[in-house]
Formats: structure tokens, C-alpha cells, sequence
């Protein structure tokens, strides 16, 4: 599950507000990040819940963790959409969504697998996908994945020993952003 597969990569994406985002950005936090949609019924309510419970729970160290929802439903995940959507979950969890080639250039890189399915009566598509929760790195390297489900808890454990391990921005300069 820890493996060194390369995996992950930059992105150039909007978020909830309208402004341009890049994975630069989040540069000297660890990063929880999960790919899904706003209209997923049940597998993306739960993992996002799982995120807030434990990015709270962490209290003042979550802080230093940055929570990321990036959509794979473009077309109906507008900025307007998102923001109604993630505020309900956290109020520090950002949304991201952007142009269906930057959405699928990012989800390649982190092996997401994704698929539109057409409900029967053609009306209406659910978005089939992976649903794992990845955790980058200060540097913004790749650390690992928790499968869908993964209790707050477990996320906790993880998180926090990464914090430990992995040495605070501190006081360090971080210009030009
Ligand atoms: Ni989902």
C-alpha cells in the first residue's frame, strides 16, 4: 500500500472561489487528497467525511494539513458547484475543478480510474471511479494511499507520523507565491 510506484504529479486547476490553483500552492503542508464528484451518492460523502473527522480531530496539527478535492465530473462540478459542495464538509477543504484535460492529466498521474456511466433512461450519469485517499508530502511527493472507507483514525496515525518525520517550514522564506 506504501509503495514507491511513481505516482502523483502538478496539476493547474480552479477552485471553489474561481482562483487558479497549482499543486505549488500547498507546498510545506501534507496534502489529503481525494478524486470524486459532487453528485456521488455514497462512496465520496464518506471518504470526504472520513478527511474532516480527522483533519478536526488532529486539532492544531491538522493545520498543517491541507485537505484537496479534485472533481472528475467537470462538466457539472462548476466553481459554483464545488463551493456549495465542500463547504459542507470542512471549512478548509478546497475544491478543485478545471478544464476536462487538466481534470484527466492529474488523474492519470495519480492512476485514478474514472468513467462516465449513462443512467438507463439516458437522462442523467454517474461517474464511475477509484475512490482511494492520497497523501503527498510537504515537497509534494507522492507518500502513499488509503483505500476507500479508511477510518478517520487510521488517517490520523498516518498523518501524524508524517508530520514527525518530515521537518516543519518553520520560519523558512516562501516567496514568490
Ligand atoms: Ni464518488
Amino acid at each position: 500500500m506504501w509503495g514507491r510506484t511513481p505516482i502523483g504529479g502538478p496539476f493547474d486547476l480552479i477552485d471553489q472561489t474561481g482562483r487558479r490553483r497549482t499543486d505549488a500552492d500547498f507546498r510545506g503542508k501534507l496534502v489529503l487528497l481525494y478524486f470524486g464528484y459532487t453528485y456521488c451518492p455514497d462512496v465520496c460523502p464518506t471518504d470526504l467525511m472520513a478527511i474532516a473527522a480527522a483533519v478536526h480531530q488532529l486539532g492544531p496539527a491538522g493545520e498543517e494539513v491541507q485537505p484537496l478535492f479534485i472533481t472528475l465530473d467537470p462538466e457539472r462540478d462548476t466553481v459554483e458547484q464545488l463551493a456549495g459542495y465542500v463547504s459542507a464538509f470542512h471549512p478548509r477543504l478546497i475544491g478543485l475543478t478545471g478544464a476536462p484535460e487538466r481534470i484527466r492529466e492529474v488523474a492519470l498521474a495519480y492512476k485514478v480510474y474514472y468513467a462516465k456511466v449513462p443512467a438507463p433512461d439516458g437522462t442523467d450519469y454517474a461517474i464511475d471511479h477509484t475512490g482511494f485517499i492520497y497523501l503527498v508530502g510537504r515537497d509534494g511527493k507522492y507518500l502513499g494511499f488509503f483505500p476507500p472507507n479508511t477510518p478517520p483514525d487510521r488517517l490520523i496515525e498516518m498523518v501524524r507520523r508524517h508530520l514527525q518525520s518530515s521537518a516543519a517550514p518553520g520560519t523558512a522564506p516562501s516567496s514568490g507565491r
